[in-house]
């Protein structure tokens, strides 16, 4: 699983949030933030997270 982060206001990595995602079922980019704080920034990288869901709940 990549480290790579995405989002670099919190510094979290997409591993975590495909774990949160895949432990928690989330839905939404919001209960991603919720649970990892991912996007809850700038928000630049809510489109990022939004792919992620996507992958893991098509
Ligand atoms: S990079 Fe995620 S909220 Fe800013």
């Amino acid at each position: 699983m990549s480290e790579e982060i995405i989002c670099n206001c919190f510094q979290v990595s997409k591993a975590d949030i495909v774990k949160a995602i895949r432990e928690q079922g989330l839905k939404t980019v919001e209960e991603v933030g919720d649970a990892t704080n991912a996007g809850c920034g700038c928000g630049g990288c809510q489109d990022e997270i939004q792919a992620i869901l996507d992958e893991i709940n098509k």
